[in-house]
């Protein structure tokens, strides 16, 4: 039995989450275990509502769960910073979700933008570093208004989050790089840093990073990216990558861009995970407003973010079937992954996927 709590949120969000909890049930009754589903108002509309955002006894109970599916936070009515801070990044970091783990990873039938590369040349993760940088509020603001406003914004980093996420990220290279996959005759691990300007936290990156691989990990090969060089190879050669680590402001910036050459948002998910507590899946796109309550919008994203949640819980070979479902349906049945012009609607596409598994 798994506990999940279910966060459908604004926009979008909860047409794109009922997909994935279309599927995850005909996952679990397939598979052979059970879930128990609870669903939780947080977002935009609650917010307006009530002035709430994600009260401390919420995240109290979101503890209990054993997994967190989550649809979208982001409200037009809503000043930016508000939802994302209060809600999103405050579930992150409240239950030291310290991971974001982010597949880039073209199925068959998908189009990337870029030219001449195909599945095999796209396939790797992002392991972004989830706690830290300059998303810990560590800052402020002097002579606010005036000519001489001044604006600090301090990414921060200590030993203990680099070791841990690099460790993460070497055990995940370990377990499921190329080599594992049968694909290379090695798993990398590639740090993306920025050492030659960012000379104090990415010189402490660099330097735990090397350290440990050669301590704990002799068998993973490592590389080394200045960020500003990982956007040019990720579209002039994606295939070098395998897994690669980052901080978390590169990790947010380079997995945007991972998600185009993918196919977009229609399909890019991703976990924040707290490998040893309750970890939050999502699908990384927004809210998509203008798309809302048409029933146009891609749920494979969703899909794809409960696949991870069911990894996760341990339920390898259902996760298996969902993505060979939905690497089914990109290959055979959708038109397009841009909302709109799939050549179904939403629900329609929850139900190939579903109908494959059951
Ligand atoms: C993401 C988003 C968030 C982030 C925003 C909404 C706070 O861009 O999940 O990548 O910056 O982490
Ligand atoms: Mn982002």
């Amino acid at each position: 039995m798994h506990k999940i709590a279910i966060i459908p949120g604004d926009g979008t969000g909860p047409e794109v989450t009922a997909e994935a909890v279309k599927v995850l049930k005909v996952a679990a009754a397939k598979f052979d275990f059970k879930v128990e589903l609870t669903e939780f108002d947080f977002g935009g509309e609650r917010y307006k509502r009530t002035g709430e955002l994600l009260p401390d006894s919420a995240v109290e109970e979101l503890r209990t769960f054993d997994a967190i599916l989550l649809g979208a936070i982001g409200h037009p009515d809503v000043a930016p910073g508000i939802l994302e801070k209060g809600i999103l990044l405050k579930a992150r970091l409240a239950l030291d979700q310290y991971i974001n783990l982010r597949p880039v990873k073209l199925f068959p039938g998908v189009e990337t933008p870029i030219k001449g590369k195909g599945p095999n040349d796209i396939d790797f993760v992002v392991v972004r570093e989830n706690t830290g940088d300059a998303y810990t509020g560590t800052g402020g603001v002097t002579m606010k208004g005036t000519p001489q406003e001044v604006a600090v914004q301090t990414a921060v980093y200590n030993r203990f989050q680099v070791d841990r996420c690099l460790r993460y990220a070497f055990n995940y290279a370990r377990k499921y790089g190329k080599k594992a996959q049968g694909k290379s005759n090695k798993n990398t691990l590639a740090l993306c840093g920025k050492t030659n300007v960012l000379t104090y936290i990415y010189d402490l990156w660099e330097r735990a990073f090397h350290e440990m691989g050669q301590k704990e990990f002799p068998d993973i090969a490592r590389e080394y990216y200045h960020v500003d060089a990982t956007c040019m190879w990720f579209v002039k050669n994606p295939e070098w990558f395998d897994v690669i680590v980052t901080g978390n402001m590169f990790g947010d910036i380079i997995t945007d861009l991972g998600a185009m050459i993918q196919g977009g948002m229609g399909i890019a998910a991703g976990g924040n995970l707290n490998p040893e507590g309750v970890s939050m899946f999502e699908p990384i796109g927004g809210s998509a407003p203008k798309y809302t309550g048409q029933g146009v919008i891609n749920p494979l994203a969703a899909i794809c973010a409960m696949q991870m949640m069911l990894v996760t819980l341990g339920e390898e070979k259902a996760a298996a079937a969902v993505e060979d479902s939905v690497m089914f349906t990109t290959a055979n049945k959708l038109k397009s992954l841009a909302a709109g012009r799939m050549g179904y609607s939403t629900s329609a596409v929850g139900d190939l996927v579903a109908a494959r598994i059951a």
